[in-house]
């Protein structure tokens, strides 16, 4: 079979989907599928009209490749898909309705408000220390930390959209658990010299990845069923990983959700390859999975 590796995109993390569709490709090529790379613009409709694939692998991040919006294009073409359909992904991309969705489904997180950058730009929207952040973006693109003793509100860059997330910071340890189907395969933990921020999530050697996480069983337990919880209750499909903060110190209670990725990184320094390869699944097998599970 054919598949379209689709990767780039206008989002903020055009660079980070080039590396993972580039990985993917690879992988692909490796398992035995003829493969075209296409870089996503504007003209994604005529393109892939033009290269005919039985299958369109998205390796896209952020806007426009993670939200619904290629989703509800490659449904209406007719072409299936890898990860999740249209709702899971528009929903999973908007971080404060997910939240909603987390709530009413007993997954534990911290409060978080909606605020015009204004606003959040003019005083301390929350008690500091708060995370600001915009609600539907990846990689930490935008993300503002903002300390106990701050001396006033942040000042937030211009291509900050006009509403941003307002999140009581949560402290401690940084897990995650990517889900394949409906098994959790791992929970990791990220160390990191400072937070998880661009730099630490691809350079390499920006952060050191324990995969299985040392932590308490009951914590581990945690983290599989509630990523397996997560992924059920946002209906997602294929992969996604599911990203988590440990307060040590306050055991199972420190333990929230911060976020549900439905097109997690793929990069060399991602985490969701790495854990399928600490449960035996090589990348290229991993890849053969994501179009054998494909639909639209
Ligand atoms: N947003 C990046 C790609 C991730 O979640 O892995
Ligand atoms: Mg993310």
């Amino acid at each position: 079979p054919k598949v379209a590796v689709i990767m780039g995109g206008p989002s903020s993390e055009h660079e980070v989907s080039l590396s993972s569709g580039r990985e993917c490709a690879a992988a692909l090529r490796e398992a035995g599928f003829q493969v075209e790379e296409i870089v996503a613009d504007r003209d994604l409709p005529e393109v892939l009209r033009a290269s005919a694939p039985d299958v369109v692998f998205n390796a896209l991040h952020g806007r426009w490749g993670e939200d619904g919006c290629v989703q509800g294009l490659l449904e209406w073409m007719g072409l299936p898909y890898t990860h999740s359909g249209v709702l899971a992904s528009s929903l999973a991309m908007d971080k404060q309705r997910t939240k909603e969705v987390y709530r009413v489904n007993d997954l534990p997180i911290v409060e978080s408000v909606l605020a015009h950058k204004d606003d959040v730009s003019s005083k301390h929207v929350l008690k500091p220390p708060y995370v600001v952040k915009p609600y539907n973006e990846g990689s930490s693109v935008g993300v503002y930390i903002v300390h106990e003793d701050a001396n006033g509100p942040p000042k937030l860059a211009d291509d900050m959209p006009d509403l941003v997330m307002v999140e009581t910071y949560a402290p401690g340890r940084e897990l995650t658990t990517t889900v394949m189907g409906d098994r959790a395969l791992t929970v990791t933990d990220i160390i990191t010299d400072g937070w998880y921020d661009f730099d630490a999530k691809y350079k390499p050697g920006g952060s050191r990845h324990v995969v299985p996480a040392e932590v308490p069983q009951e914590i581990f337990d945690a983290c599989m069923e509630y990523a397996i919880k997560a992924h059920e209750v946002l209906g997602c499909r294929g992969v996604s990983r599911t990203d988590y903060r440990w307060d040590d110190a306050r055991g199972l209670d420190g333990l929230i959700i911060l976020e549900t990725n439905t097109q997690p990184g793929m990069t060399p320094t991602s985490l969701s390859p790495e854990q399928a390869q600490h449960v035996g699944i090589s990348f290229p097998e991993m890849c053969r999975w994501m179009v054998e599970d494909a639909s639209c």
